[in-house]
């Protein structure tokens, strides 16, 4: 099987890109892992801190872990938005493929500080642990929001994105590029789309020449994610609507069950919702591939 870093560098080749979901536990994980396998596309797992300490560590590890060597598939695990160094290195200790060291809510000076000591002592002990960093503001919470932030003052700017890179050696980078965590209401209807700054992502690429991940995607136009991805974009990071889908196959599943107790009669319909959400965006992104990426 291929590395994570070999699968990043062919899909940023291809001009393709990998998509990353947030799970809080089996049953999202387990439709994640089906919609990737269905279409034969490698997939990257993700768990904020939030979600770590709900799943355990060490035990999503393991989860992740067993179903890569039992199918002989590509799906990852990712230490998302990991804002402590303890916590970073408990990650990569219990095995995870990469870790986001996130200190950008730090002025910049000190978040390539954090970010490079990060680095350095992640790659110590794991050199081919992938580690990300982030600068920009792109607003906090895969949750459903009443009114926008204000992000356009945080938008990353491609001089001080090569100076943030040259000087962390980071394996990827998150730019603030129009992105944002959570959606709207009005993102929730599709209603309103999430708008990305196109030029700026191309050119951060050309200024940095790293892995670009996108951050905050839910309720993204889907035309601009195309050009996201054909601008330099190799891996998009999904959570609020995964979570959207879990919700609503839950109450939908209790709605026609009201007096079924049984989880593994209950849950198959949360399964199908998010497998639905996950299995469109893995299309999207994989849609204009110029030559398909096995996952195998
Ligand atoms: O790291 C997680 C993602 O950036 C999720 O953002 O909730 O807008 O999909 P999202
Ligand atoms: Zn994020």
């Amino acid at each position: 099987m291929k590395s994570l870093r070999e699968i990043l560098q062919t899909a940023d080749t291809e001009r393709v890109a990998i998509g990353h979901f947030n799970v809080s536990d089996l049953t999202t994980l387990k439709a994640v892992f089906e919609a990737a396998r269905g279409l034969n596309v490698p997939v990257i797992v993700g768990v904020s801190e939030g979600e770590r300490k709900f799943f355990g560590v060490r035990q999503v590890a393991a989860v992740v872990k067993s179903l890569r060597d039992e199918y002989d598939f590509p799906i990852f695990l990712n230490a998302d938005h990991t804002h402590s160094m303890q916590s970073a290195m408990d990650a990569m200790r219990a095995g995870f493929d990469w870790i986001v060291f996130d200190a950008s809510a730090l002025p910049f000076e000190e978040n390539v500080r954090q970010t490079k000591l990060a680095v350095e002592a992640l790659k110590a002990v794991r050199p081919e642990i992938l580690v990300e960093g982030e600068i920009g503001d792109i607003g906090s919470g895969s949750e459903i929001h009443d009114a926008a932030p204000d992000l356009k003052k945080g938008l990353t700017k491609p001089a001080e994105s090569k100076q943030f890179v040259e000087a962390t050696r980071v394996d990827t980078l998150a730019p603030a590029v129009g992105n944002m965590h959570g959606m709207l209401k009005s993102m929730v209807t599709g209603q309103t789309r999430k708008r990305l700054d196109i030029e700026r992502i191309r050119e951060i690429k050309e200024a940095t020449q790293v892995f670009m991940t996108l951050h905050g995607a839910s309720g993204t136009d889907d035309g601009d994610f195309r050009k996201a991805i054909a601008a330099g974009i190799t891996v998009v990071h999904i959570n609020t609507e995964v979570r959207l889908a879990w919700r609503r196959g839950f109450d939908s599943a209790l709605a026609k069950q009201p007096d079924e107790i049984v989880p593994y009669k209950i849950l198959p319909e949360v399964v199908d919702s998010i497998k639905s959400v996950v299995a469109a965006r893995l299309t999207l992104f994989n849609s204009d591939r110029r030559q398909k990426i096995a996952a195998g």
